[in-house]
This record gives structure tokens, sequence and C-alpha cells, in this order.
């Protein structure tokens, strides 16, 4: 068992000692009302969080002022009417022992007129790439009411009984549009010298110095290296960072990139990228300051997390995601329980997708964050549950069900357990899906599910379980195209190529762009096949998230993987494919076309299973194919749905699941 020494050893953030060194670094959750005022569901989270053991909690970027708000429901500090629920928070956290603040922000330019209700706000009028609406550039008075705006909200933050607070320098917001030359072209006092352009930073430091108590720790959260031509660099950022800590700054935060570079994968880096890639970041900082440092950035391994902090390349690790998959991440590391860590797999389809469009954040990995409040409610006996499906919803359905006590039989009709994930973890850069399979997979033989793997399962073996209710996850197939296939014609499904059932000849079609058309075409051109995928819509891979898909164009694009939208395949050939476009008819080589055109439901089981159960729930793909997140989370839902004698159960979200 790995000592972890370090890792839970105190920590200091000014006159703060932390009870060890783990950070839940801040991440907005849209859990919040339409006030920016906390509910009961964000309560629950955030204690389910702190009941875990991490320190220290970073609540997540809260407006300081309404026309600063960058997400429709964010926590806000604009208002005194935000204390008592900040208030239940704080008490939460230090319940368990933790200490707790939130980060202070204002979006500036990255936000849109539609979450602020008036037009975003910068320091000079250039629009962001990623928003891009333009931004009327704040006058000197502005600029001070702003200031002081957070000023009071760092007030309220200590009226609620927080400990420290932390400023959003970082990522691109506000205060970043003022300490860049990206984005700071102001020919006042506000602009031009490094030292101008520091000026709105430093004001608010002193602001909300000058509202709390004297030793009221303040931490401020910089992007080292905003990753955009003009953007300010890790030499610009040292000095920031000295000049901080000059201002007596207890802790810098140390993060990467904004919005505009988002999509290059480091801000919130995707399973493309490597563990930790930001940590070097954050050692160059502290090789310069005094003061502790927070690191950041894919950190889900202790023994790696661990390291970090002895090595001294940072004083603490802020684990973000890895909380969100797993709030008991802390306790099971310390307790040496490290298999039975659901780790964060960087998919970014559960949390930061639903964000950026305005959703409440879920975890792909974990349905139970969102949903703590639910969840929180015991099952009132232990009931008989039988599942059919050994994919990720059904795994799911099985593993939520023995955890809370049931008993639990589940049906696989492969010799292992996976489902779709098999195919999901094949292409280059995915081997988030295999560390779910294998985690899952694990529980199932900890929580002891009954699997009975190599089994179709029949209405009648289900019968013969005897269950009180079921769950059928029996996924989807791949789905026909409607198109004329020549005789001799070779095509093959995307998936049993990925399973290595079948094999492919060059040149290959791929008909369908999709994300996992594209990452067939990468599975296949990085065997050196030549690839070519024929796409009926304008664009490939629009189902990936922003930043996993960028960095698949850009591999697809070196494996030198033609691309043709707009396109529409009318038939196939031996060693050919017919195709439209705007250009009229032409025919492309093709010795193998691999299908990719989505999936179609299995159906069928459900209907011969009501005739004499009378719960019988279908899940996931089985009901619509979708991502593995909605799989997750209706297996989940199917067991509180299956306790409480209900539908459905959970949030207003839930309800329209299926059509999400
Ligand atoms: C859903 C979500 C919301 C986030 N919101 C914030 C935020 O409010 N403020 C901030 O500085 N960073 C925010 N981040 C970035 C995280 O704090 C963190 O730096 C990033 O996720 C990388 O760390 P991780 O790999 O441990 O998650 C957010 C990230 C996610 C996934
Ligand atoms: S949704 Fe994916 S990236 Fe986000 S926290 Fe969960 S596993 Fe990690």
């Amino acid at each position: 068992m790995p000592a972890l020494e370090m890792l839970f050893s105190p920590g200091r953030l000014g006159r703060l000692e932390t009870k060890n060194r783990l950070v839940m670094p801040p991440m907005v959750r849209n859990y919040t009302d339409e006030q920016g005022r906390v509910t009961p569901r964000y309560r629950a989270h955030i204690e389910r969080i702190a009941r875990g053991g991490v320190g220290t909690m970073i609540l997540e970027a809260s407006f300081v002022r309404p026309d600063g708000r960058g997400f429709s429901h964010q926590l806000g500090l604009h208002d005194d009417a935000v204390i008592d629920g900040l208030a239940t928070l704080v008490e939460a956290a230090h319940t368990h022992g933790a200490v707790i603040g939130p980060q202070l922000f204002h979006a500036g330019r990255q936000t849109t007129s539609k979450v602020t209700g008036t037009q975003p706000v910068a320091p000079s009028a250039v629009p962001d790439p990623l928003m891009q609406e333009v931004p009327r550039a704040l006058s000197r008075e502005e600029i001070a009411e702003i200031v002081a705006a957070f000023g009071a909200a760092a007030a309220r933050a200590e009226a609620a009984g927080c400990d420290f607070v932390e400023i959003h320098g970082a990522h691109g917001y506000l205060i970043t549009q003022f300490l860049s030359p990206f984005t700071n072209r102001r020919e006042d006092e506000y602009g031009g010298t490094p030292e101008n352009r520091q000026r709105f930073l430093v004001e608010i430091v002193d602001a909300v110095r000058a509202a709390v108590s004297p030793d009221f720790p303040v931490i401020v959260r910089l992007s080292c290296d905003e990753l955009v031509p003009g953007g300010l660099t890790p030499d610009d950022t040292i000095a920031i960072a000295r000049r901080l800590e000059a201002l007596g700054v207890a802790a810098l935060d140390i993060s990467a990139g904004n919005y505009a570079s988002f999509t290059r994968g480091y801000m919130i880096p995707p399973m493309a990228r490597e563990d930790g890639l930001l940590v070097p970041f954050a050692e160059r900082v502290k090789g310069e300051v005094g003061v502790p440092v927070i690191a950041v950035g894919k950190l889900r391994d202790p023994v790696h997390a661990d390291r970090i902090v002895a090595e001294g390349r940072a004083d603490f690790v802020a684990i973000g995601r890895t909380l969100l998959a797993d709030p008991d991440w802390p306790n099971k590391a310390r307790e040496g329980r490290l298999e039975e860590i659901n780790r964060c797999i960087a998919c970014n389809q559960g949390c930061i997708a639903r964000l950026f469009d305005q959703k409440d954040v879920w975890c792909t990995v974990n349905p139970e964050t969102s949903r703590e409040e639910v969840f929180a409610v015991a099952p009132k006996r232990a009931l008989r549950i039988t599942v059919v499906g050994g994919g990720p919803g059904g795994m799911t359905a099985a593993r939520i069900a023995a955890e809370r006590g049931h008993e639990v039989v589940l049906f696989e009709r492969d010799d292992a357990l996976g489902g779709q994930l098999f195919a999901a973890e094949a292409p280059p850069y995915r081997p988030g899906w295999r560390e779910l399979r294998e985690y899952l997979t694990r529980e199932m033989e900890r929580l002891g599910v009954d699997v009975r793997l190599g089994t179709e399962a029949t209405a009648e073996m289900v019968r013969m379980t005897r269950p009180d209710a079921v769950v059928v996850a029996i996924g989807s197939s791949p789905r026909r195209p409607t198109i004329e296939v020549g005789p001799g014609a070779e095509a093959a499904f995307a998936v049993d190529i990925l399973l290595g059932k079948r094999k492919v000849r060059s040149p290959v079609v791929i008909a369908g762009g999709g994300c996992s058309g594209a990452q067939t075409a990468e599975f296949l051109a990085e065997q050196g096949h030549q690839v070519t995928i024929v796409e009926l819509t304008g664009a490939v891979a629009t189902d990936a998230p922003p930043d996993e898909r960028a960095l698949l164009l850009e591999r697809l694009a070196e494996h030198g993987v033609e691309i043709r939208t707009h396109t529409r395949v009318m038939r196939v050939d031996r060693g050919e494919v017919t195709v439209e476009s705007a250009y009229g008819v032409e025919t492309i080589p093709a010795a193998t076309v691999v299908y990719c055109l989505g999936s179609r439901p299995n159906d069928g089981l459900a209907d011969a299973l009501r005739t004499t159960i009378l719960d019988v729930r279908v899940i996931g793909d089985a009901v619509q194919a979708r991502r593995v997140t909605e799989a997750i989370a209706e297996g989940a839902l199917a067991v509180l749905g299956i306790e409480r004698g209900v539908q459905r159960v959970g949030y207003e979200h839930d309800l329209a699941l299926a059509a999400d």
C-alpha cells in the first residue's frame, strides 16, 4: 500500500492549515437558482465531495456582478441574498474538516448577452473567437465599479463564513483580458506596459484585501501560458506572480489557456492528452516565488499526485473532474483502496461539454454527481433486480443496485463484460473507455453481482431469476444503409472492424463521418490504410466534445485522411463507391466500404418480459442510440425508479433525459 505521506500531510494557505494537500479546483456546476443562489441540490453535491476527504474546496467561479455572469445557473456573489445559501456550503465543508471559499469572477467578453442580458464588456472591443460577440470597452468609471464589486463579493464570502477567496485571473476571463496583450488594446493607464495591464488585477487584490479581515487568505488563479499567439507567456506570468507575492497573496493556483486556445486541449485536458500536462507550469512558477503553488490538470492517480508534492513541484494538487468522478478519491487513496477508485476518464462528455451547452454538469462515469439528493434517500427494502446486458449502462444499473443492497443478476450475451466499450476503446487515444470497462468489471466482482456471461437471456431465463424488476440494457446494432450494393462489393460495419472481426483492404471509404466514423478512420489510417470519409452534412465528428474533435481532426489531417462533406453515398460496387455532391455524381475507388451510419435500438425482449413481470425498464441505447453518459445515467435512474415505484426519478433534466 503506497504511503502517500506528502499528499496527506497538512498544508498551509496563509493563516489556514489544511488537512491535506488535495484541492477541489473551481468548477461551475450550473446547479443554482435563477438568481445564482445555492439550492438544496447544490448543497448535497458539495457535502458529498467534502465527505470524501478533500482538504480544500474552491467553489466555482462566482459572478461579482450580473454583467459578469458566464453560465445560466452559476453561483453569484453579487448580492447579499446569496450569503445564507453560501453559509450552508461552508457548514457542509466544515463538518468534514475541509476549508472552503469561492472563486471571484467576471467573465468579461467570454460570455454572451443571452446569459447576461446585456452586451458583454472587456478592456477593448475585441470579440472572443469562440463567443464571437463584440464586447463594449469599459470606461475608467466602470472599471472602478467592477473593482469595488470584487471587494463587495469577497466581503460576502467572509460574511458567509468562508475561509478564503480565490480571484479568477485565469482562462481568458475579464482579469486575464486586462493582463494580456492578446485582448488588451487600451491606451490609458490600464493598457500598454505590463505594469499598466496588471493594474486592474492589483486594484482588485487591494479592494479584496480592504474588504475582508487583515489576514483573510486571498489566492489568485493564473493561466501560466495562454497558448495563443500574442498571449501571456510563462515569463509574463512569473512577473505577475512576483507582483502578487509582494501584495501578500496566500497562494497561486496555476492553470493554462483561454477560450481561444480551448480546443488545444490544455485548459481541461481531454482523453487524448497525458496526465499532469500542466504541472510543469506550476513547477515553473513555484521556482520563482515563495508562496504555495497549486498544480492542476488531469491528475487522477494518487501515487502520481503524491510524487508531485514530494518532489516539490507544487505544494497542493487540485483534482477537479477526478472528484466529480469519485468524491471518495481522497479517502480511498488514504486507505490504500486504489482499485476501488472510479477514475475520471477525461471524456469531457458529461461535465464541460454539458456546461458549454448551458446545461447542468453531470459526470459520465458517476451518475450520482448532480443527483446526490436523490441518491441520499435509502431504499425501503432489498429487492431482486435482474439486468440484461453488460455494457456500461447495464453494469452501472448492476453496480448501483448492488451498492444499495439489492440482490443482482446480470446476463451478458458475450464472453466478457463491456458491450460497446470494447469498440470505443479500440481507436487510438481512447484509453479512458478501457479504464471504465475495467473499473465496472472489477466492481461486479467486488459487489458480488451474479454475472452470467455467454448467456443470451430469454424471457424465460429472466423469469427464472424471480426478479422484482428487470433492467433491459441490450444496446443497439449498427444501422444498415438504404443504398444499392452491387455484386462482389466488400462492405463492413465499423464496429466489426474495431473489434477485429473483419479485415479491410485499401483504399477504404467510410460512409458516415460522425465521431465514430472519424475515429474508425483514424484507427485504419494508423494501420497504414488509405482512408476517405464521406459525410452528408457539412462537417465531421460534430458529436464529439470540441477539444476532442479539434485534436482528432488534426490527427486525421496528419494521416492524410481525405474528408468529403456535403456528399452522399449512392451505391457501393466491387472496388468503388458512387457518390453525389454539389459537383455532381462521381466514383471513388474503394476496396472496402465501412458503414458508420449510427445505430438502431435492440428491442423485443422488454415486451416479452412485460407479460409476466410488473416492473421492466429499458435504458440506454436500447431506447435510443446515444452516448455513454446517457446510458450510465439511465442505468442508475432505473434502479432509483424501481426502488420508489415510479417510472422516472430525479430532477427536471432527468425527466427529459430520453429526449436529450
Ligand atoms: C465543468 C467544469 C467547470 C469548470 N469551471 C471552472 C471555474 O469555474 N473556474 C476555473 O478557474 N476553472 C474551471 N474549470 C477548470 C478546472 O478548475 C480545472 O482547472 C480543469 O478541469 C483541469 O483540472 P482537472 O483535470 O483536475 O479537472 C472547470 C472545469 C470543468 C470540468
Ligand atoms: S464527465 Fe468525463 S471528463 Fe467529466 S468528470 Fe466525468 S469522467 Fe471526467
